[in-house]
């Protein structure tokens, strides 16, 4: 069976594979996962990976998302009796996982739950019922029998503080839920094909795992411990057998340029509470994008000192409001506020739980003592949609600016003026890149753009990595060029580059039409091109964007197009 939607049939598929010895997965295929589901930027779907392994004892690591309750349960049916499951493994509790828990446990009420503490505390708080349980630390053992012995490897944050690896000493196997994940919805058990997924998976690292590189690095340093991992099964993807060390090389890298970030900002959220764990990644996301570090702390679990310690080396905080009934998480952000110094830049949000703590007075307290409030308190009126998340990234960006400004600034001053000079005698045309994506569109002031291929047509745009369009110029995104023309840009030129605020609507009071992919063409433009996403390659604080043409038009074909001169090359 399949769900509806409003308008779409949804595709729900199951397949299953022996990935090993006595190891088999069940992934659940969800085809047309809607974008900003989960992580924002989402397009080609998902997966909710689930695995059995059947040695002497029989293990079961996650479950799957509820909405595949009857096809994941048929399927396992399909393969085993429940009752005779041993061990239910909880890699990690959020619902896409842990959503089929409560039924696990009333196919098999025998069964062992097995987590780490905060897991259990969360299960506890799901279930309702006793249930067996194994609480086990970073360097525990599980012998299922038949060689299979799992090593747990703690993995907090990764993507909530309960997170736990198992690591299949008899089969080499690493299960790792969400991380080394990526939203990608294939036939494909595996990753054979990195060039086609290797976007989605920097993505994801980027939405998930980029505002926890120092915890992705402190579990890489416990993998490293363990004897080879040949084979990670995550939770979200494929899983990744062919090409294990060129993508964990990539999180390695991808984290310790992030723990290397000049600035940081702690931003406090509340897993399992309204929506404040999205919103906070949006955020997260938006500051990433200017440079500055990221760490996401999770009220719920945090002691006193860590948010002593980490407000201490922060350059900004951001919180997002727990449930007033919630003593202890409450607690927690008068500890951030006891922690917090003058000109340390503070944002808050509201989760849209159902009790959050007011905003005001916590962020007037926060002024008392001298911070300077980097965004307009994020206040949630309705479920998050697309623009909600959109603000939230946009917020996150006006942060991560303000704080890196004296770098700009740094960066700005000449280091040699001739070089400088003699650079900015490269010169480019004007443009205004327009992109629409779901509900949200967004445009830029572009001048770095080339034609860089024939068949098929194509160029190329540098788009600097804290640019809001940067989001909606992911691989496969469709997109305008509008191309200016001499002597009649000012107008649109002055209006795309004033300040936004964030989640602001760019286009107020620009004439605009609809292209066929629903980008808006700008009216007053000499030319545009309808454009899709090839390939992106990163280049220090720009993404090069290589895009193919689809359609273009010129409204005047004896008019030349606008020209960009600059004084000087070592900034726009
Ligand atoms: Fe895939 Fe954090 O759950």
């Amino acid at each position: 069976m399949v769900a509806l939607t409003d308008r779409v049939q949804k595709r729900l598929t199951m397949q299953t594979a022996e990935i090993a010895p006595d190891t088999t997965t069940i992934r659940s295929l969800d085809w047309d996962r809607d974008r900003f589901d989960i992580e924002f930027g989402l397009q080609n779907g998902t997966t909710y990976n689930s695995f059995l392994i059947q040695g002497e004892q029989i293990a079961l690591v996650d479950t799957s998302h509820e909405k595949f309750r009857q096809l994941y349960l048929d399927t396992l049916r399909g393969l085993i009796e429940p009752q005779q499951i041993n061990y239910l493994i909880i890699s990690h509790t959020e619902p896409d996982h842990s959503g089929l828990v409560k039924d696990i446990l009333e196919l098999a009420p025998e069964v062992t739950v097995v987590g780490a503490k905060v897991a259990i505390q969360f299960l506890e708080d799901l279930v309702h019922k006793p249930f067996k349980r194994q609480i086990v630390k970073n360097g525990d053992k599980l012998d299922l029998g038949k060689g299979h012995v799992l090593e747990f490897v703690n993995a907090p944050n990764l993507h909530w503080p309960d997170t736990i690896f198992s690591y299949d000493s008899g089969t080499q196997v690493m299960f790792t839920c969400d991380a080394f994940g990526m939203h990608y919805c294939s036939a494909s058990t595996y990753d054979q094909d990195l060039g086609a997924i290797e976007a989605d998976y920097r993505f994801y690292y980027e939405c998930l795992m980029a505002p926890n590189a120092r915890s992705v690095l402190s579990a890489l340093k416990r993998m490293d411990k363990l004897p080879e991992v040949k084979m990670i099964a995550t939770g979200h993807g494929p899983l990744l057998r062919y090409n294990v060390e060129e993508l964990v090389g990539r999180y390695r890298s991808w984290s310790q340029a992030q723990t290397k970030a000049e600035k940081l900002v702690i931003v406090f959220y509340i897993s399992d509470y309204g929506y404040s764990d999205r919103l906070s990644q949006a955020i997260a996301r938006g500051i990433t994008k200017t440079g500055v570090g990221v760490e996401m702390i999770d009220l719920k679990s945090v002691d006193p000192q860590e948010v002593q310690e980490s407000v201490s080396r922060a350059s900004g905080i951001v919180i997002g409001m727990p449930p007033a009934y919630n003593n202890s998480a409450t607690a927690a952000v008068s500890t951030v506020l006891a922690a917090a110094k003058s000109k340390q830049a503070i944002g808050l949000f509201e989760s849209y739980g159902e009790d959050d703590e007011p905003i005001d007075p916590v962020m007037s307290q926060f002024k008392t003592v001298g911070l300077k409030e980097a965004f307009a308190a994020i206040r949630i009126k309705e479920t998050p949609s697309e623009s909600t998340y959109q603000l939230c990234e946009e917020a996150g960006t006006d942060m991560g600016q303000w704080l890196s400004l004296e770098r700009t600034i740094k960066n700005m001053k000449s280091l040699d003026s001739e070089l400088d000079k003699a650079l900015g005698r490269i010169s480019g045309g004007l443009y205004i890149i327009t992109a629409k994506k779901g509900e949200i569109k967004s445009a830029m002031l572009a001048s770095w753009v080339s034609q860089a291929s024939f068949k098929p047509l194509g160029f190329t745009i540098a788009v600097a990595k804290d640019r809001a369009i940067e989001s909606l110029m992911q691989v496969g995104d469709k997109f305008v060029l509008n191309i200016l023309e001499e002597g009649n840009y000012q107008a649109l030129m002055k209006h795309f580059l004033k300040r936004f605020k964030p989640g602001a609507d760019r286009f107020a009071g620009v004439k605009t039409q609809s292209a066929n992919n629903g980008s808006p063409i700008l009216t007053d433009a000499l030319a545009y091109l309808e454009c899709k996403v090839s390939k992106r390659m990163e280049c220090s604080d720009h993404w090069i964007v290589y895009s193919t043409v689809e359609s273009g038009r010129v409204s005047k074909t004896d008019s030349l197009t606008a020209v960009h001169h600059r004084k000087v090359g070592n900034h726009y």
